[in-house]
């Protein structure tokens, strides 16, 4: 997606103000509430005009992000909110497209985040210029000579933890197109004091902590070291260990970005042998030897760490021993040598050490200037980051800080007089008048420190080259003569003894007042400081080390290029490159950014009112606004002002066709801006008040929300409408489907009640038809019924008729017949007699008798008597011959059956004929001896020898003999008698032996009684008074009752010509002895089986029960 390009301003979301030109009222107050504000907000950029105050937030902002970077990019200065990447983009931008070399001076006191800045600076650079696989390692080199530079050249302070102990100036060359070349640093003025002493609560340089953390253990016995601080006088003890910093690990960033820069690994193996070196040497001690002169002499008190260094180093171990003992003083041609005390052996081999170290850390940089440099000899383009040692006061404030502090005196000219003169050009450029400004120039103060004849400077070197006793004292003594009347001088001893008072300034001190404040400087030291002097023995024992290194750093101890002219003092060597660099700095387009310190702190959301007050008061941060808003305080270049406050005016809004200078002419007309208020410069209107800008810019912000609120209404109602429109449409669509919907519901109600509608009607119509159907179909009925009749009655009619007819025709033929018959037997009766009728129907008779017999004959039935059938009668008036021919052929067919029978059977037929009549339907036992032939004497009397004498009593003939139950009298139980009928009597006897037990005439005997049912008890009654009857009637019970009875009577009835009674009766009366007893039978129970019981009841009755 192409990225979008908002057109923005500083001036938009601004807190506070983001440009301080614009502050109103402008007083120290203000200028400090609006940086507290900003810093509260966590803008720690502010501008004015050009320059970027940056206010150490000391803790990590997400304001440094590649988003940010892409974010500021190619946008113009006053666009974005001030940021530190504003600047170095416009730099950037403005050393490639407009060919101008850069410079970015960052400055501030220690620890105010200057090398953070610079280091912000060359990262956004390194972002946003040309990309390859050659630029990116060109880049690479640049960026980690950070990291080399400051191992050797940082050290914590109490002001700062990482704080640069020299001042460095790195230009980047570019080529046409903005891509890196390379680049060349400068180093200024190491503190190497820091290599032999550090003040309380500070470190030594980094690197040394680094070795003995990082170093591997194999590595650090090569450099004959041991991991362990204190075993090393040089190293400070008080802060061996910083919070938040990784020696051991930033000793690895360290040699990985020595690698990457190019160093060779024999050159690092070298590097660190110095270092090493340099830290033992602190651990030679000195004692006095008395020498015979009288005179002390000092000597190594334990030679092992001088042998040490020697190895580590080539030098020869005598050779150096020696150098720590004696100085040779060459004088024309003269050599002298004296020997060195204990003090001067320790001012010697401190002296080595810093020289050592501060060799060292030169020749790093030309060794990484070596590696960086541009290869090309094209034209190139520079960029100039300046970050030096910031203005420092101290306690005690030396050489060091006395420099330190020049060189930000010399920069802060240098910013005067650049933003001075690039204000006036502007004005020329834009072609508007210039008027002057009042700011202070501290030239004076440069001209205090650098005069050439008077200066402090100066009269150093004088004192230092002066023969003679040379002291501190003598040197202040000299200044208190030249500088007393100076302004910005003051010391106890000057002159007119102006400070004679002041107590706080002590006798061996002078003050100088500063552009940032008064700074009081020890005397103490300044000189030897400035002299800088290392015997000449020992940088010629140095030159002689057996190590290229060592030899390279001491060029003077050649004794070849024996040079007896003193070197350059420190003091003039720094005052010349000050110069040098003054001067390249003039060459360059200046950019600034001014680091402010929030507290003392280190600490994060701290602003200390007073220290940042003091800090803008040196850094002159007021002035520089007023100057910036001498004559104008704003100024806008036509187009983007035009382009923010068109819409104030409905000419220019929301186009102006034309130049944009007049537009903005029409504009300010427009907005009736005093004419005093502003100028038109060539391509840039400059504004007089801010307040006329913050009008504008109020006037834009109303006219913004009215906008805002114009467009709001439109895009509302646009969106309503859309809304509506779509909710319309959506309607109508909802509508016409609901409609659809509801139609078709309607329609199917419709269609579906028409349907019953319809099929009512159908019913209706059919049920209708049907009706007429039926109707017509009955009336088609009833009209053939109708005609059906009407025919019948006519057919019968003509059947009457007909008929009528016929029996007319026949009547006539039979009165025509009987006429004519008539006629006929008129006629022919006098030729028949008269009974010829008789006969004839008497032939007819007898012929049809004829065939009826004939008929029968065929038609004869079996000749069984029990044979039924019969032919039917085949006349009528044969009925009663019929019949009667029937009655004759059955008695016929008797008499057949009964000739066929013996007289025997006869006698057994006429027999059961009299039981017949007897029992018939009156004794239920009768049907039972149908069957049963009557044998009479079941008992063989005359066969069994048993019954001889039975047989003999008894002559007659046996009719019956057989076994009975005679039934006792007295008790009703049975009793087997043989019962015997003969023709005359009735005999019981015994069953056993044949005697008899009674014999009854059957004269005697008077009735039998018998009950009605299947029973075989029967009572035999006896005449009374006859012999037999005394002791009673019989009670028998026989299986043969019928033929027992049966014989009895016919035998009874053949002898006595009397009929036997024979009562059949369910109860009857028998005599027993005198009494009468009744006999009763009853339907008992079948307790014995099928044998009917008897039992005497009581005198009077006797129970029979029947089965
Ligand atoms: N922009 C920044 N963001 C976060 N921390 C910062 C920033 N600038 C400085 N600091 C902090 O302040 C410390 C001192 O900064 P430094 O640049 O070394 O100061 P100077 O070089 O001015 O003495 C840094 O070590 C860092 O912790
Ligand atoms: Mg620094």
């Amino acid at each position: 997606m192409a990225k979008m390009e908002v057109k923005t301003s500083l001036l938009d979301d601004m807190i506070g103000v983001g440009d301080m030109v614009l502050l109103e009222p402008l007083n120290e107050d203000s200028f400090i509430n609006n940086l507290k504000k900003r810093f509260d907000h966590n803008e720690v950029y502010t501008y004015i005009g050009s320059v970027v105050i940056s206010i150490n937030p000391y803790r990590s902002l997400p304001i440094y992000t590649p988003e940010k970077v892409e974010e500021y990019r190619n946008r113009n200065f006053y666009e974005l909110s001030p940021h530190i990447f504003a600047l170095s983009d416009e730099a950037y931008r403005s050393l490639r497209d407009q060919d101008k070399d850069q410079c970015i001076l960052i400055t501030g006191e220690s620890g105010a985040g200057k090398t953070e800045a610079s280091k912000l600076v060359m990262s956004y650079v390194a972002a946003v210029c040309g990309k390859g696989a050659e630029v990116n390692q060109v880049k690479e080199q640049l960026l980690q000579s950070n990291p080399v530079l400051e191992a050797f050249g940082n050290a914590k302070t109490v002001r700062n933890d990482n704080s640069s102990r020299f001042g460095k100036y790195m230009d980047i060359e570019f080529d046409f197109k903005g891509d890196p070349l390379g680049g060349v640093i400068s180093n200024y003025l190491l503190e190497k004091s820091r290599v032999v002493k550090q003040p309380r609560g500070e470190r030594n340089f980094h690197i040394f902590y680094q070795i003995l953390s990082g170093a591997s253990e194999e590595f650090l016995c090569k450099l004959k070291l041991e991991r362990d601080f204190s075993r090393y006088n040089y190293l400070g003890l008080d802060s061996a260990k910083v919070n938040g910093v990784d020696d051991a690990s930033n000793f690895r960033t360290v040699r990985n970005a020595m690698q990457i820069v190019g160093f060779m690994d024999h050159e690092t193996q070298s590097v660190f042998e110095v270092v090493a070196a340099v830290l033992k040497l602190g651990n030679i001690e000195f004692k006095p030897e008395s020498r015979a002169n009288g005179l002390d002499e000092s000597k190594i008190k334990d030679k092992n760490e001088l042998k040490e260094i020697c190895e580590l180093t080539g030098i020869d171990q005598s050779v150096l021993e020696r150098a720590f003992s004696f100085r040779t003083v060459e004088a024309k041609q003269e050599k002298v040598s004296t020997t060195l005390n204990v003090a001067q052996a320790y001012y010697a081999r401190d002296a080595l050490a810093k020289n050592l170290y501060s060799r060292l850390f030169s020749w790093l940089v030309t060794r990484i200037n070596e590696s960086i440099k541009a290869q090309t000899k094209v034209r190139k383009k520079v960029m100039g980051v300046l970050d030096i040692y910031g203005f420092e006061i101290f306690e005690d404030n030396s050489f060091e800080q006395f420099i330190i502090n020049y060189c930000n005196e010399k920069l802060q000219q240098i910013f005067i007089e650049l933003t001075l003169k690039e204000e006036q050009e502007e004005y020329i450029r834009e072609g508007i008048e210039w008027t002057n400004i009042e700011y202070f120039n501290n030239a004076i103060i440069c001209d205090l420190i650098e005069n050439n004849q008077t200066g402090i400077l100066a009269m150093l070197d004088e004192e230092c080259l002066r023969p003679g006793t040379v002291t501190d004292d003598t040197f202040l003594e000299k200044l208190n003569q030249v500088c007393a009347t100076h302004q910005h001088f003051e010391s106890r001893m000057s002159k007119c003894s102006r400070f004679l008072n002041d107590t706080s300034l002590p006798h061996s001190c002078f003050r100088i007042q500063h552009y940032a404040g008064k700074v009081m400087y020890q005397v103490e030291g300044f000189v030897d400081k400035n002299n800088d002097l290392l015997y000449r023995d020992l940088s010629q024992a140095m030159w002689k080390a057996n190590h290229s290194l060592i030899k390279a750093l001491f060029p003077e101890g050649n004794p070849a290029k024996i040079n007896l002219k003193r070197p350059p003092t420190a003091g003039s060597q720094f005052k010349a490159s000050v110069a040098t660099l003054m001067k390249n700095l003039q060459t360059k387009n200046p950019n600034y950014i001014r680091c402010i310190k929030p507290n003392d702190k280190k600490a994060a959301h701290i602003f200390n009112d007073a220290l940042v007050c003091h800090q803008i008061r040196y850094l002159g941060l007021l002035e520089n606004v007023r100057v910036r808003r001498a004559g104008y305080a704003f100024r806008q270049a036509y187009e983007p002002c035009l382009e923010r406050y068109k819409m104030l005016c409905k000419q220019t809004w929301p186009h102006w066709r034309g130049p944009a200078r007049a537009g903005v002419e029409v504009l300010f007309d427009e907005l009736g801006i005093p004419e005093e208020e502003f100028s038109f410069g060539r391509s840039k209107i400059f504004i007089r008040n801010p307040r006329t800008l913050f009008k504008l810019e109020d006037l834009r912000k109303q006219r913004l929300e009215d906008l805002a609120t114009l467009i709001e209404k439109i895009y509302r109602g646009w969106k309503c409408r859309t809304r509506f429109l779509l909710m319309k449409n959506s309607q109508i669509v909802i509508a016409s489907w609901v409609r659809r919907y509801a139609q078709q519901k309607r329609y199917q109600k419709i269609k579906s009640s028409a349907i019953i509608v319809q099929s009512y009607i159908r019913g209706w119509k059919a049920r209708k038809l049907l009706r007429e159907l039926k109707h017509l179909k009955r009336c088609n009925e009833a009209a053939t019924i109708i005609a059906a009749y009407w025919h019948g009655t006519q057919a019968r009619g003509e059947l009457r008729r007909l008929k009528e007819e016929a029996r007319n025709k026949h009547a006539i033929a039979v009165i025509w017949a009987c006429w004519l018959g008539y006629k006929v037997r008129r006629e022919y009766r006098k030729f028949f007699r008269a009974n010829a009728g008789r006969k004839i129907y008497e032939f007819t008779l007898q012929r049809l008798m004829q065939k009826y017999f004939l008929e029968m004959k065929k038609k004869m039935p079996s000749l069984s008597p029990i044979d039924k059938n019969w032919p039917a009668r085949p006349y009528l008036f044969l009925d009663s011959t019929h019949k009667e021919l029937r009655r004759i052929f059955h008695l016929w067919r008797c008499k057949k059956y009964r000739d066929q029978f013996t007289d025997q059977q006869k006698l057994i037929y006429e027999e059961k004929l009299e039981a017949s009549e007897l029992f018939k339907d009156k004794k239920a036992l009768y049907p039972a001896s149908v069957g049963q032939p009557f044998q009479g004497a079941y008992l063989e009397i005359s066969e069994n020898p048993k019954y001889k004498k039975l047989k003999d009593a008894v002559d007659e003939k046996i009719i019956i003999a057989e076994v009975v139950n005679k039934i006792n009298r007295a008790n009703g139980k049975a009793t087997s008698r043989i019962f015997l009928l003969t023709k005359n009597n009735v005999l019981l006897a015994d069953q056993k032996n044949g005697t008899i037990k009674s014999e009854v005439p059957l004269g005697d005997v008077t009735k039998v009684s018998m009950s009605s049912q299947n029973d075989g008890f029967f009572a035999v009654h006896l005449k009374e008074g006859s012999e037999a009857a005394t002791k009673g009637d019989f009670l028998l019970s026989s299986d043969h009752l019928i033929e027992m009875a049966t014989k009895l009577y016919r035998t009874t009835l053949s002898q006595t010509k009397q009929k036997l009674n024979i009562e059949i009766s369910d109860e009857f009366l028998v005599q027993f002895k005198q009494d009468k007893v009744c006999v009763k039978f009853i339907q008992g129970s079948q307790k014995n089986g099928n044998i009917p019981t008897c039992k005497r009841k009581n005198n009077r009755l006797l129970e029979v029960a029947v089965p």
